[in-house]
């Protein structure tokens, strides 16, 4: 564990910093997250993290008592220390955590008086370049996608089991990641990532009615599509669209976008990352450079 993590306010190294275990963060999974990453230093499309952390923090019914400008400046102390630590770091990953709080063995919430607010900080480390140039492959997982009436997808929550499920049975097959069908056995996205396809040279992506959460890189594709001279349309989609598209992605914050060239060790178009795909990257790069800027 590397970096440096801010508890409330104080701010501690990677290896130091600790939660109660009473906190119900980690007694019941109470919480929701956000990753946000910088681009020359900055904080990256800031505020719409911060409107998706505020929904998820609704949807759970918690209040955060901190403004956004009280995250920003807790975010760049903490990012201080670790380039106070390691000054060559450039670019910087950002886990932003608030969970009910500490309080006792209820799912009683007025037992917790205040929520817990950690921001882990750590240096940004890119996928490595053969991700982008080659490919990966995904497997259809077996586990499906929460129920939007259980945990709804739509909320960016702690509770990871059913996506750390389906990464170990990505990983037990060997392939990057795992796409996950609904309840209705629509596909609705990747564990830890929105999917995409391109079909006859628009791209398709499942509607959040599918289960999925509202990814912020996936907005920017709406936003990028048409300059790349793209149409981006949501659609629902099946294993069937997936195995028949022309070329296939996924995006993250961490990831940007990266093309999917097999599915269960069956090849997706040519087997190899495909135009649009490999333009939406490059201009996703310079919409990245020029929203940094803002
Ligand atoms: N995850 N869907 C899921 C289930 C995710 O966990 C993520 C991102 C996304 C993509 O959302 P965005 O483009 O806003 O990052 C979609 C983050 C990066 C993570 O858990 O590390």
């Amino acid at each position: 564990m590397t970096g440096f993590v801010n508890v409330n306010g104080s701010i501690r190294g990677a290896q130091e910093a600790t939660v109660s275990i009473f906190d119900h963060g980690f007694l019941f999974g109470e919480g929701i997250y956000e990753v946000v990453r910088t681009y020359q230093a900055r904080l990256f499309v800031f505020d719409r993290h911060m409107r998706r952390l505020r929904k998820s923090a609704e949807l759970i019914v918690l209040s955060i008592p901190l403004t956004d400008e009280e995250f920003r400046a807790r975010i760049h102390e903490t990012m201080g220390a670790v380039k106070a630590a390691a000054p060559k770091t450039d670019e910087f990953y950002v886990r932003i955590i608030v969970t009910r709080g500490v309080g006792e063995l209820s799912y009683d919430p007025r037992l917790c008086p205040a929520p817990s607010i950690v921001i882990i900080v750590k240096a940004f480390i890119a996928q490595p370049p053969e991700v982008y140039e080659r490919g990966v492959g995904v497997i259809l997982a077996s586990v499906i996608r929460n129920h939007p009436g259980s945990i709804n997808p739509l909320i960016k929550s702690n509770n990871l089991l059913n996506n750390a499920l389906a990464v170990q049975e990505a990983y037990r097959r060997g392939a990057y990641e795992a796409v996950m069908r609904n309840h209705r056995g629509e596909l609705s996205e990747c564990a830890q990532a929105n999917l995409f396809v391109v079909k006859n040279g628009t791209i398709f992506t499942p509607p959040l009615d599918s289960g999925i959460l509202a990814g912020i890189t996936r907005e920017l594709v709406f936003e990028i599509g048409p300059i790349i001279g793209t149409c981006v349309r949501e659609q629902v989609l099946h294993d069937s669209e997936l195995f028949a598209a022309d070329e296939a992605f996924l995006t993250s914050t961490t990831r940007n976008l990266v093309p999917i060239v097999r599915v269960d060790d069956r090849a997706i178009g040519t087997a190899h990352p495909g135009a649009i795909t490999r333009n939406l990257l490059l201009a996703y790069h310079h919409h990245a450079q020029e929203l940094a800027k803002e």
